[in-house]
Parts: C-alpha cells; structure tokens; sequence
C-alpha cells in the first residue's frame, strides 16, 4: 500500500488543469453498453474508478482502451448480463451498469457496489423506480435479478429525494424503452446533464437535463458519438481548498465557472478572492482563513456533500467558528478523528460538526477512510507545520488523476513511497 508523504507549509503558485469529472465519467462509461459502435471520451480521468467501470464493460463483451486522457469504447450489444461480485465491488459506479445493462439486454445481475462507506447508501429509489418501469427484481443471496419479461415501458416517476444515482438509473433505463418517461424531483447535478448531453449525441430523446422535471421519449436504438467529459467540480474545489489553507494564489484552468457557483461561497466568507476569466479561475487566498459561520451541504445546486471534507480542513485552521451540517450521508464525518490527530479542534454529533479554528495544524501520521476523507487530510497536510504521514492513498486514487504530481507542480512537497 503507498503512502504520501506531506511536508507542510508551502506556498502555492501557478496554474493547473482540472482533470474530467469522476461522476460523469462513470455513468457515461455504462451508458455505451446502450450503443452500437465506438464511442470516444475526451478528457475522461485516469482514475482506478474509471479503469473499473473499463473493466466491468471488457467483462460484459465490449472493447474499452485508454490513450491518454481519451477513452475508447465499443459495444455491439453485451455479450452477458451477469456482473461478478469482485468487479462490482471496485467503484460505486458499477451500480450504473443495472440500469443500463437491464435496457441493453432486457435481464441484468449484478451484486451490491462498493464504494466509500459514508452511509448506508441504500438502493430502494432505483429498484423502485426500475419496477415502475417494468423490470421484475428478486434479491437473492447477495444477488440482484433483474429483467423485463414484457420490455422496459415509460411511465410517470416522482423520487422522493434527488438522488443522483436513481436518476441515472432510470435515464439509462428509460432511453430506449417503449414510450415517453417522465421523472419529476430528479437529481439536477451538471453530471446528470453531462450523461443526457452524450446520451442525446448518442441518438436519445432526453429533455431537461439540469432541471427537476426529465421528460424521456424512448428510442430505438443508440450509436457511439465523441464525447467531451465535464470538468470534475470537486477535483476543482479540492484544489481551492489547497490554495485556501496555504494562503496561496493559482488559478485553475478549464472550468465551468457555473457548476462551481454553489461551492464559492463558504471560501468568500473565508477571505478567498475569486478573479473568473474565460474558462479560467484564480483564487487568491489570505494569510490567514476566516471562520464560515455555518455551512449546510445540499443537492445541486447547493454546497456538495463531496466537498464538505476538503472545507472541514479548511475551517479547521480558520479564525473562528465554523458549523458544518451534513445533510445528504450520514456517515461522513471519518475524517474528524484523524484531522483531530493532526490538532484541529472539531466535534461531531449527528450531522453536525463544529470547527474551533485552531491557528496551526501539526504534521502526524493519520489515515484516511474515504475518497474525499482522504483529500482533506492531504490539504491539512499542506498547511501542517512538519511531515505528514498519510495512509489510505487507494481511496484518493479513486477520484483525483496524478494528484501528487499536480500538487508538487504548483510548489507542494507531497512524495508517494
Ligand atoms: C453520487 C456520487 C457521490 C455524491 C452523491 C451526492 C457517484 C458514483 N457518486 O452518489 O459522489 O456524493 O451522488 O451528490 O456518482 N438514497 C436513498 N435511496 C436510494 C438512493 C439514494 O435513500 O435509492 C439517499 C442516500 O442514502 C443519500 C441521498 O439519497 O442519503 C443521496 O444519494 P445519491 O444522490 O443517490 O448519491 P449517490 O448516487 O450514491
């Protein structure tokens, strides 16, 4: 297992790309099972994730192969319709392959994905909305059957919570079955627009994306298309927060200034200055980071759940007082034990945390327990007075691409033993 080594307290400087976004690129990697011949992805991340998702579609028949930051991928149908348990296990974005493969082959079985333990992160939306859709399930044994013995069929379908993951099952269901779907409270994230923005170059029939209401006429069939990914908002603000705890000025380059406009804000009240420029940002951080006051994380287009960590280290070395209410898992707080080793002052009950700004974290060996756990104890690490020892590199690569080399190239000392 690697480890990183993080010697603190070095000033940022430069600019740096943010690589395409993990959870876009996932859903779209199973949606190409929907399609026949090549599809080609630009700016798709290097990610384990990722090499997964390519794993899971060479299983089920298709070709994937990567050069550079371009994916290839061709699928002239599945070949099978079962997902072995170890392939699922690798990334919670092989849950997007039961939607899909269900409408490619009409049967899917698949087990339980992994992913980030930051909850219970139950699946009852998207079987939910499966069955309404026609799909006829039966859990057995750790397995999930599925199949559409008369066809998948649109239908009229309200989730009780946005969920990201239910709304891409039932696009990825709902593109090519009989009839026109309506989905209304769907997930608005720019991931969810990004997946209907190839799904429709791909030939589906997807309208508003972005909003709460998805109107989904089926189609026929879906052929490949080329495909630029997103930038990935969360790789973005992971790299603000870098700047912010070190008091640094980088700019990043390629971004979509919007999908970051419900992310800025905590950071401003922290004393960082934004300067948008094209598809660039500069973030100019102060010496020292005011308290947030309070910061609740909310679906798009609110504050990310995926981001509360990175700000968590972030509060930690403000001045003052920050509150921190976790709204969307319930178990995303494992990195509070750990910054806590580090010397940060922060307790947790329930979905909140409150930060007592502490005027110096101290370089320790910690641990991380999730993706985003793990990048928020790399940011407190930039700014820690000494080394820091950070085990738990697996989680990171996950879902940042190179993130020690591009790190290091803006001033950081960070090594991978
Ligand atoms: C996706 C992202 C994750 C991000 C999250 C919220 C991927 C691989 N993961 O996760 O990085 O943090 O969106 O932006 O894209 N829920 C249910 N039943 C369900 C589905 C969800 O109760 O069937 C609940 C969850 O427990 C959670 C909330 O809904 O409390 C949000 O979950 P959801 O939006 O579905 O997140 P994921 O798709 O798991």
């Amino acid at each position: 297992m690697s480890k990183l080594y993080i010697t603190g307290q070095n000033r940022l400087s430069g600019s740096v790309c943010v690589q395409g976004a993990k959870n876009s690129a996932l859903p779209i990697l199973a949606a190409t099972v929907l399609t026949k011949g090549e599809s080609v992805l630009y700016h798709c991340p290097d990610l384990t994730d990722v090499e997964a998702s390519m794993c899971i579609l060479r299983w089920l028949g298709c070709r994937a192969s990567r050069d550079s930051d371009t994916v290839t991928v061709r699928c002239d149908g599945v070949s099978r319709n079962d997902i072995p348990d170890e392939l699922m296990r690798k990334t919670r974005g092989s849950l997007a392959f039961l939607g899909a493969v269900l409408a490619a082959s009409g049967k899917v079985r698949i087990t339980l994905p992994g992913g980030c333990q930051i909850g219970q992160r139950p699946i009852d939306l998207h079987l939910k909305s499966l069955r309404r859709l026609g799909a006829v399930i039966r859990e057995r044994h750790g397995w999930l059957e599925c199949r559409a013995p008369h066809g998948l069929k649109g239908a009229d379908i309200a989730l009780p919570f946005p969920s990201v993951g239910a709304t891409e099952a039932v696009m990825l269901a709902a593109c090519t079955a009989s009839g026109t779907t309506v989905l209304t409270n769907a997930a608005r994230e720019p991931e969810i627009t990004d997946l209907a923005d190839f799904l429709n170059r791909c030939g589906a029939k997807i309208d508003g994306a972005g909003e709460s209401e998805l109107v989904i006429e089926g189609v026929g069939e879906l052929r490949g298309c080329d495909h630029a990914i997103i930038p990935d908002r969360i790789a973005a603000a992971t790299l603000i927060t870098c700047a912010a705890v070190t008091g640094s000025d980088i700019t990043l380059k390629g971004v979509i200034h919007s999908h970051l406009a419900g992310i800025l804000p905590p950071f401003e009240d922290a004393g960082c200055r934004f300067t948008a420029h094209k598809n660039e940002l500069r973030v100019s951080a102060p010496q020292r980071l005011r308290s947030m006051k309070i910061v609740r994380t909310m679906p798009y287009p609110g504050f990310p759940t995926d981001a509360q960590a990175p700000l968590l280290a972030a509060a930690a070395t403000a001045d003052g007082t920050t509150v921190m209410i976790e709204n969307i898992f319930e178990n995303r707080y494992r990195h509070v034990s750990e910054l806590t080793r580090m010397g940060a002052d922060i307790k947790t009950e329930g979905k909140f945390a409150l930060v007592e700004g502490v005027p110096r974290l101290y370089g320790a060996s910690v641990e991380a327990a999730d993706l985003r756990g793990a990048a928020a104890l790399a940011a407190a690490g930039l700014c820690a007075e000494g080394k820091t020892e950070l085990c738990g590199v697996q989680y990171l690569d996950r879902g940042y691409e190179r993130f020690e080399q591009v790190l290091t190239e803006l001033g950081a000392d960070i090594v991978r033993v």
